[in-house]
């Protein structure tokens, strides 16, 4: 396989599993359009051209040897180590779940989706826009001081292609979880954490001490509307949304992560917070992405954190 078409298709499924519609996607892409359309020759130079094609600016092919991809490591967090295992192992492509390189400094721009996708749950696009604005504008200040570029370099370095798939495994694994849920009809909370620790990631994070954890609220609680506003766009959102989604209607939160400062605003707005926990969502996301790579005949060797699944045959 080429590694063009490994980036590609993992595009594709991304959008595939967009909560926001082809339309609100490509609205984005038009935005990026206009916006580049207006700078000069000296700016257009420095612009990243993949962000007028892929919506996902946290997703980037970092250095291709121009080998074809017949085995694969695959982490969460690659380090200058895994890409060595990569070498030793015999492998073509390193993938990285978390940005990297230009990748994490396109972090703040992905960020934007979290908007729809609490205008989808109720809340006003307004009131989701103006919350995010200053978070968005936080996260781009706390990414660019960081030395993006020491894992690329190495892969560079040592010849080995390699890419980072972000927000279309995140999409992914956000999608596959409102579908099941959307099926169930839950009345309490322990009934979604019982539903959770049936999945065979959320299963292999217990044993590795991190299932799935009730952050606010209790498991007798009512369960109420379910959102799952957090599992995707980047990072976390803003602290002063849980009011606004408590206003909107919805009774739990399933999230990968959070920091004590948006937990303690959810338990102020009697949101019950479920933390499905963050690796393990993060790998169901690359699971489901890189079955269809699987089924191509690519060879698979988990690294990094990432607990490999499979769905090809059998379905959770
Ligand atoms: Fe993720
Ligand atoms: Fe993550």
């Amino acid at each position: 396989m080429k590694l063009k078409d490994i980036y590609k298709t993992s595009i594709k499924i991304g959008i595939k599993n967009d909560f926001r519609s082809r339309k609100l996607i490509n609205e984005h892409l038009k935005q990026t359009k206009k916006k580049y359309d207006k700078l000069d020759k000296k700016n257009k130079a420095l612009f990243d051209k993949e962000r007028l094609t892929n919506p996902y600016s946290d997703t980037r092919i970092h250095f291709d040897s121009g080998k074809s991809v017949k085995k694969v490591l695959v982490g969460i967090d690659i380090t200058v180590g895994d890409l060595l295992i990569a070498k030793e192992l015999g492998a073509d492509l390193v993938i990285n779940h978390h940005p990297i390189g230009c990748a994490l400094q396109g972090l703040d721009d992905v960020m934007q989706m979290q908007a729809d996708i609490l205008a989808m749950y109720g809340v006003p696009i307004n009131i989701a826009q103006g919350l995010l604005k200053k978070r968005i504008s936080e996260v781009a200040r706390g990414v660019h001081a960081s030395n993006s570029y020491v894992t690329v370099d190495a892969a560079r370095n040592l010849g080995i292609s390699f890419l980072n798939i972000h927000t279309p495994a995140d999409n992914s694994v956000s999608f596959y979880l409102q579908q099941l849920i959307k099926k169930k009809d839950f009345n309490y909370v322990s009934e979604l954490m019982d539903f959770l620790n049936q999945i065979p990631e959320y299963q292999e994070a217990a044993r590795r001490g991190s299932a799935p954890t009730l952050y606010a609220g209790t498991l007798e609680n009512r369960v109420g509307k379910i959102a799952i506003t957090e599992m995707t766009g980047g990072t976390e959102g803003s602290a002063e949304i849980y009011e606004k989604l408590a206003n909107a209607g919805i009774g739990t939160v399933v999230s990968m992560h959070q920091s004590e400062k948006n937990r303690e605003k959810a338990e102020k707005a009697h949101i019950n917070m479920v933390i499905a926990s963050h690796i393990a969502s993060d790998s169901i996301g690359m699971n489901l992405i890189l079955d269809e790579f699987k089924q191509k005949g690519l060879e698979i060797i988990p690294a990094g954190g990432f607990i490999r699944v499979s769905r090809t045959k059998k379905n959770v």
